[in-house]
Parts: C-alpha cells; sequence; structure tokens
C-alpha cells in the first residue's frame, strides 16, 4: 500500500512552539520508512498468534516499526511496533529526544493561572501566555473527515484483522484502540486506551478497568439507566494515541493534551451514529454502545504482566456503525512480558511526567519506575529530605497522586542516590533501613491486573524509607560517616594512571 507522502520536516513546526504535527498515522508512518525506521513485512504472515510471534522478536531487537501488507482474509495492512521504541515516540511527539518532551511537558505544567485580578495584574505577560496557548490547544470542530470516507451500517467485525495475540486468549482482540467515552453529567470527552475482545460479528469486551475514567464514565451511565455512547478509534496519529495511554491530570482533556503534544489542534468530526466527537483524520472508527445490563466474560488475555489476565464479566460494547479511510491501516500491538512496544511507552511515559510530579512535590529528585517492576510495583524515588517523617509523607503523597496509588513497593532514597542505578539502591536498601522501623505498609487499590492480592483491586503496599537517619527519626546513635577519598590522593593517582599506558588503558583513560 502507498503510506502518505514523507510529511513535513522536523523544522517545518507547524507550531510556535516547534512542536511538528503528524497530522495521521499514515504521514507518521511514512516518516518513519524514509528514515529507515519502518519494515513492510510481504510475506505472508496470520493475525492469529503469528504476527505476535514476528512483532516480538523484532520488539526485542529494538527493531523498527513493522507493516504487515499480506494478512491473509484482510483487506487492509497492520502496522505493529510503531511506538516501540524511544526514539519514535519522541519523534511522534515532535521532539528529538523523550527529554525534550519531557521539557515541553514541564513548561507547560509551570504555565499557571494566576490567582485573581490582582495576580492577573502582576502577571499580565504570564496570563496572556497561558491563554493563548490554551487557546491554540483545543480540539478544532470540523464537519468532515477522512475516518468517515467509508461507512458500514452492516457491521462485520471480521472484516477487520483483529489480532489474536496468545494461545490461550479467549479471542481476537482489538489491542491499541483509542476508547472515546462521555461524562453524562459534565458532557466531558475522555480517551483511554482500552483492550476490546471480540464476541461475534459487532461485540466487543469493554475493559476498561476499575480505576480508569472509562469505568467511571460507565458507572455514572449505568447509574442512570442509559446504554453510554463509545467511539473506538483505531489508528488515531500518533499523538492521540500517546495522549490516551498516558496518565493526563485530571481535569485536562486527553484531546488538549494530544494537541499540545502534536503542536496544533486535534481536529474532531462528529461521529455518525453517536453523540460523540472522533478524530477526524483516524483510520477506523467503531461506533457504538454499552449497555448498562449486559456484561460477558472477557478473557484469558496475554497481558503486560506475562500472565494471562483471568476470565472475569466486562461491559459489552455493541458495535452499531463502522467508519474509516478508504485504505486504512488497522493500529495493533502486542502486550506481554516486557520486553514489549507498551513497557517502551511506560518508560517514556515515567520521564515525560516526571515534571508534572515534580512540581506537585517539590521534594522530589528523581524517580525510577523500572520495566522489571511493570511501572506500577516498583517505584524508587529520591528526595531532599528536611524534616522527621519526611519520605513517610512523600510515599503517602505518590499513594495519592493518579496512577501512582498502584506502586506496590515504594522505595526513598536520599537525593544523592542515582534512582536509575539499581545496585546502589539495593546497597542503600541493605544498608539504611531497618525492617523494623523503616517500613510504611498500608492497604489501598491496587491494579485490577495485579495478581498476588487475594482481593481484587485491593491489596498491600510497602514504603521502605532508606534514606539516612539522624536524631529527627528516632535515631540515637551518631550515623556512621560514609567513606570518602582524599582528594590530593585521589589526584596523585590520577597522575601515576597517565603516566603509565597499561594502566590509563586497563582503566578506559585516554592514552598518554
Ligand atoms: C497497549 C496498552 C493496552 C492497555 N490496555 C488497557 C486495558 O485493556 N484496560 C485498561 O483499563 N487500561 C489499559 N491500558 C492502560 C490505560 O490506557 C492507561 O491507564 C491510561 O492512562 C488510561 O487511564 P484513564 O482512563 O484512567 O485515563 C493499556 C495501555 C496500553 C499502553
Amino acid at each position: 500500500m502507498n503510506l502518505a507522502p514523507p510529511p513535513r520536516s522536523l523544522n517545518e513546526a507547524g507550531s510556535p512552539r516547534g512542536a511538528v504535527a503528524f497530522r495521521t498515522l499514515g504521514e507518521f508512518l511514512a516518516q518513519l520508512e524514509s528514515r529507515g525506521d519502518l519494515l513492510r513485512i510481504r510475506a505472508p504472515v496470520s493475525r492469529d498468534l503469528e504476527i505476535t510471534e514476528v512483532t516480538q522478536r523484532v520488539v526485542r531487537a529494538d527493531g523498527p516499526a513493522l507493516l504487515f501488507e499480506n494478512v491473509p482474509g484482510a483487506s487492509m495492512p497492520v502496522a505493529t511496533n510503531v511506538l516501540g521504541s524511544a526514539r519514535r515516540i519522541a519523534l511522534a511527539l515532535g521532539s528529538s529526544t523523550v527529554e525534550e518532551v519531557s521539557d515541553r511537558v514541564e513548561k507547560l505544567a509551570r504555565l499557571r493561572p494566576p490567582a485573581g485580578v490582582v495576580g492577573a495584574l502582576r502577571d499580565i505577560g504570564g496570563t496572556l501566555e497561558a491563554l493563548s496557548v490554551l487557546r491554540s490547544l483545543a480540539p478544532k470542530r470540523v464537519r468532515s473527515g477522512a475516518c468517515q470516507e467509508v461507512e458500514e451500517a452492516d457491521v462485520d467485525l471480521d472484516r477487520l484483522p483483529i489480532l489474536k495475540c496468545w494461545p490461550q486468549d479467549g479471542g481476537r482482540t482489538v489491542t491499541f484502540p483509542v476508547v472515546i467515552t462521555k461524562d453524562p453529567e459534565t458532557g466531558e470527552q475522555h480517551a483511554g486506551i482500552y483492550r476490546l475482545q471480540q464476541y461475534g460479528r459487532d461485540r466487543l469486551g469493554f475493559h476498561a478497568q476499575t480505576h480508569r475514567v472509562g469505568a467511571s464514565n460507565y458507572r455514572k451511565w449505568a447509574a442512570r439507566g442509559e446504554p453510554m455512547p463509545v467511539a473506538a478509534v483505531i489508528g488515531a496519529e500518533p499523538a492521540t494515541v500517546f495522549s490516551g495511554l498516558a496518565p493526563v491530570p485530571e481535569g485536562i482533556s486527553n484531546f488538549v493534551f494530544a494537541g499540545f503534544l502534536r503542536g496544533e489542534p486535534v481536529p474532531l468530526v462528529p461521529a455518525r451514529s453517536v453523540d460523540l466527537e472522533v478524530p477526524a483524520e483516524a483510520e477506523i472508527v467503531l461506533e457504538g454502545v454499552v449497555d448498562p445490563m449486559e456484561r460477558a466474560v472477557e478473557g484469558p488475555f496475554g497481558d503486560h504482566t506475562g500472565y494471562y489476565s483471568a476470565p472475569e464479566p466486562f461491559p459489552v460494547l455493541r458495535v452499531t456503525r463502522i467508519t474509516r479511510r478508504e485504505k486504512p491501516v488497522y493500529l495493533g500491538t502486542v502486550t506481554g512480558k516486557p520486553p514489549t512496544e507498551d513497557a517502551v511507552l511506560g518508560k517514556a511515559v515515567e520521564r515525560i511526567f516526571r515534571p508534572v510530579l515534580r512540581l506537585l512535590l517539590p521534594e522530589l529528585v528523581d524517580l525510577n519506575l523500572p520495566t522489571e517492576g511493570l511501572f506500577i510495583n516498583v517505584g524508587i524515588v529520591s528526595i531532599r529530605k528536611a524534616y522527621p517523617g519526611h519520605p513517610r509523607k512523600v510515599m503517602h503523597a505518590l499513594w495519592g497522586l493518579g496512577q501512582m496509588m498502584f506502586v506496590r513497593y515504594l522505595v526513598v532514597v536520599d537525593a544523592d542516590v542515582d534512582v536509575g542505578d539499581l545496585s546502589e539502591v539495593l546497597y542503600r536498601v541493605g544498608l539504611q533501613a531497618d525492617p523494623a522501623r523503616d517500613l510504611e505498609l498500608v492497604h489501598g487499590p491496587v491494579d485490577q491486573l495485579s495478581i498476588s492480592n487475594p482481593l481484587p483491586n485491593f491489596g498491600g503496599k510497602i514504603g521502605i524509607d532508606a534514606t539516612r537517619k539522624g536524631p529527627g527519626d528516632g535515631f540515637p546513635r551518631p550515623w556512621p560517616e560514609e567513606i570518602r577519598a582524599d582528594p590530593q590522593a585521589a589526584a596523585a593517582a590520577e597522575r601515576v594512571i597517565a603516566a603509565e599506558p597499561v594502566l590509563a588503558q586497563l582503566l578506559g583513560r585516554p592514552a598518554p
């Protein structure tokens, strides 16, 4: 298939903030191809299990995005691993590195509207900037869009190349949809990535977990006894996809955030059969309703834990209409034990949202949510400790902040400890935490996919205070002094190394 022509260059920003907007998934794939970061697979590959096996091998090799052009029985190509590397995520979000995206998010987070009239008068420049940024980010309402080039009222999901990823999966599953729901009280739209397991020609399992905004919206519609309108977008442009999986702070629209990331507003068009607005330039949109009375068993499904999620009843999305481009690309992803595309995305999310956490908790120096801990099981934070009990204050603050509530093992270290150096962190935990005193054991909400808590969604969490202790911490003994090099002796050693070529080579120094 022909992808859209390679888009504007990195410098052709289309935004006062210098970001690059990829207006369609096709544009992004074309850009990747022109950079040698997309591979077309022309050999036939089955959507049942085989796309998984090829994708997993390429993800493990830190390879390119994949476009499966020959999927037997499918009339459209399937793209996977599209956001499976930090470089592709950065490019998708209009930057050259994830750190650059993080810097932009930090600047946005710092644009706080001033308090009241006095604040506005004092900071008129800041106000204007905040207003102009916000205005430029709001979605643009349009009347028509490529996502509605074709409209299918006779719904047959079998016409889509929906993937079966793992052998024991309960069915084929739409793995990377941006699922749009609406709060019936405020009318506010929300977008989240929730998988949708196929039950037949026109039904899908609506797998929004208990703590998600999509599940909260569903509960509100169900309390009214009304069906909830839903639009599931398969193949939005990459900033909207990223915005759907990112923990965007409550009160900020995903589409405004996507507009910020891509450097220009996301155009939204009214859906054809439900009262929702959908990204006009998307590839495929599944429109439908979730009835408050209907549930069906969802799963098992090979999840990002590396285990199958147990079969459980979930609400059902009845698809009433499919709209799509004439020649769409189907966007999929494969979850499983890391390394996977979503693990790479998880690390990028941690980097990009770190400034927001720092703004809320100014004592926070750094944060590491290791891939091995699946981003929610294990967290390590370094802090500028200022008073007795400070590490515990930080633990509780983090457990109270959005999806940070899911972190089950939370280690707090001093500001000078590199949270990314796990051997250093273990050294500090082993030496500096007293298990009889420095553990904060609590109960609370845990992730729905967490497997070791006896009750679903509720379980234990532990904080480990591995900071240095002083009298204020109830530590009456003097804290021992750490061994530090003698600066003069260290300088003398460097002179010796510089004078001895074999030693210099051994220690990786430039040859004398
Ligand atoms: C590939 C992928 C698949 C996901 N699948 C699900 C899912 O099936 N159900 C779910 O609740 N969250 C899923 N998530 C996580 C949500 O998208 C994520 O928590 C997001 O921030 C939405 O949260 P919110 O609805 O509370 O805003 C998935 C994330 C990724 C990257």
